[in-house]
C-alpha cells in the first residue's frame, strides 16, 4: 500500500481521549489523576488493556513505567519510543500527557489495522509521574530511566500526606520487576499539547519546538513565632507569612529584574497553623524558575537567595531552603525538529517552529536518544486548568504527523 496515503482515525482518537477523561473526571469538566493514586491505576488499567488488544509486549518497570512494544521487520534494531504521561494536575485538563498516549496508541492502531511493519521496532510509553504535583519534583520516572536522578531518592519522596512514592507505586501494583535503566533507542517523539498561547495567536496547526527550557525547583521553609493575634503588638512580632509573602513578590518581579528571558513562579504554600487569630510559625512555599539558559536561571537563583536572608533576618523568621531539583535546558535534535516541520507540510498543515516552556519527559529523553516534540494549539492558551481544551481536529492532525514522523524514522536503517 502506498504509505504516504495512510491516516490515523481521528473518530477513534477522540473516543479514546473521552474514555480516558471519564476516569478522574472533575466536576468543571478537567480530569485529576494525580500521580499513583487510584485514578491513575484504574488509567494504567485501561492503557495496558488497549496495548494488549493490539497485540504489543507490554513490560512495566520498577518505576512503574509502562512500555508497549511493537515487533519491527529486524526486531534487533533499536526501536523509536513514543508517548507521554497519563497523571494530571490537580483540576488538571483531558489532553496535557494523555493526548502523548492516547496519540502514539491511535498510530499503532492505524499500523495493526493495516498490517503495516516497520523496519525498527516500535514502543509507546506511559512515563510515571511527569507532573511533580503530587510527588515533586516532576519527570522523574523519565529522569531515572534516562539514569539523571536516583530511584531511591524519588522512591522516598513524599506527598502532603507523608506518604512515599514507593510506597503508593506499590500500593496500585505498578512497581515492576524490570530495572528502570536506559536501552538504546533510535528516536523519541512526544506529541503534547502546546500549553501556551502561541500556535493559536500564530494561526498554525502543528509546532515543532526546538527545545524545553530548564527547570529549576526550589523549597522554602521558614519558621515564625506563634502568638495570639489581638493582644501582640505589631512591633517586635516574627511572621512566617510575612516574610513569606515579601519573597514571593520578589520571585514575581525576579524576571524583569534579571531583564527577562525567564519566568519565576511560587505555586504552592502551606501556612502553618493557618488559624485567623494565630500569628503563622510555620511556612513552606515553592520556586518554579526556567529559563533557556541555565546559567541566567542560576545567577536569577543567586539573586533570589540574597533576598531571602536579607528578609528572613529583617524579620526574624529563620530560613531554610531545600534545592530541590534542577533538570537542564533540552535542544532537540535538529534533523528531527526538522522532520516535524517537514511532514507538517506534506501533510497540509502549517507550522511553527518554537521553544516549549513547559517541561516534558523528552527533556530526558533528549539525554539518551535524538528527540523532538510534536505540539497542538490550546485553545485560549490555557492548560493546567479544567478547561483546558484542544480542537478534535488539531488532535487528529498532530497524531497524524506522530504517524508519519514515526514511519519515516522507524524505517531508517
Ligand atoms: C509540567 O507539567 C510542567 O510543570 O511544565
Ligand atoms: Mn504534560
Ligand atoms: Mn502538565
Amino acid at each position: 500500500m502506498d504509505l504516504s496515503k495512510l491516516r490515523i482515525d481521528g473518530a477513534r482518537l477522540r473516543a479514546s481521549l473521552e474514555e480516558m477523561a471519564k476516569i478522574g473526571a472533575t466536576p468543571g469538566g478537567g480530569v485529576q489523576r494525580l500521580t499513583l493514586s487510584d485514578e491513575d491505576k484504574r488509567g494504567r488499567d485501561q492503557i495496558v488493556k488497549w496495548m494488549k488488544e493490539i497485540d504489543l509486549a507490554v513490560t512495566i518497570d520498577e518505576m512503574g513505567n509502562i512500555f508497549g512494544r511493537r515487533a519491527g521487520k529486524n526486531d534487533s534494531l533499536p526501536p523509536v519510543m513514543s508517548g507521554s504521561h497519563a497523571d494530571s494536575q490537580p483540576k488538571g485538563g483531558r489532553f496535557d500527557g494523555i493526548l502523548g498516549v492516547m496519540g502514539a496508541l491511535e498510530v499503532m492502531r492505524t499500523l495493526h489495522d493495516n498490517k503495516v511493519r516497520t523496519e525498527r521496532p516500535l514502543v509507546i510509553v506511559d512515563w510515571t509521574n511527569e507532573e511533580g504535583s503530587r510527588f515533586a519534583p516532576a519527570m522523574v520516572s523519565s529522569g531515572v530511566w534516562a539514569g539523571a536522578l536516583e530511584r531511591d531518592w524519588v522512591y522516598a519522596r513524599t506527598d502532603i500526606n507523608g506518604k512515599k512514592f514507593g510506597e503508593e507505586l506499590e500500593r496500585i501494583g505498578y512497581k515492576g520487576k524490570v530495572p528502570a535503566a536506559k536501552w538504546p533507542v533510535h528516536a523519541y517523539y512526544e506529541f503534547h499539547i502546546e500549553q501556551g498561547p502561541m500556535l493559536e495567536r500564530q494561526k498554525r496547526t502543528i509546532g515543532a519546538p526546538k527545545g524545553i527550557l530548564c527547570l529549576h525547583w526550589y523549597d522554602v521553609y521558614l519558621t515564625g513565632e506563634a502568638n495570639q493575634v489581638g493582644p501582640t503588638p505589631m512591633e517586635g512580632r516574627h511572621d512566617a507569612l510575612c516574610a513569606a509573602a515579601e519573597m514571593i513578590l520578589a520571585v514575581n518581579t525576579l524576571p524583569d529584574r534579571m531583564h527577562g528571558n525567564m519566568v519565576a513562579t511560587v505555586g504552592e504554600i502551606q501556612n502553618k497553623p493557618n488559624s485567623r487569630n494565630i500569628i503563622p510559625d510555620g511556612v513552606h512555599f515553592t520556586v518554579d524558575i526556567r529559563s533557556w539558559d541555565d546559567e541566567h536561571a542560576l545567577k536569577a537563583w543567586e539573586l533570589l537567595k540574597t533576598d531571602f536572608h536579607e528578609i528572613a533576618a529583617r524579620r526574624g523568621t529563620p530560613i531554610r531552603i531545600d534545592e530541590t531539583w534542577r533538570c537542564p535546558h533540552a535542544p532537540f535534535a535538529e534533523p528531527l525538529v526538522r522532520r516535524v516541520l517537514d511532514t507538517a507540510g506534506e501533510l497540509g498543515y502549517s507550522s511553527l517552529h518554537m521553544v516549549s516552556g513547559a517541561g516534558h519527559d523528552a527533556s530526558y529523553m533528549n539525554q539518551v536518544c535524538p528527540t523532538a516534540m510534536i505540539f497542538v494549539p490550546s485553545i485560549g492558551g490555557r492548560s493546567h486548568v479544567e478547561v483546558e481544551n484542544t480542537s478534535w481536529s488539531d488532535c487528529e492532525a498532530g497524531a497524524n504527523v506522530l504517524l508519519h514522523c514515526l514511519l519515516k524514522t522507524a524505517d531508517e536503517r
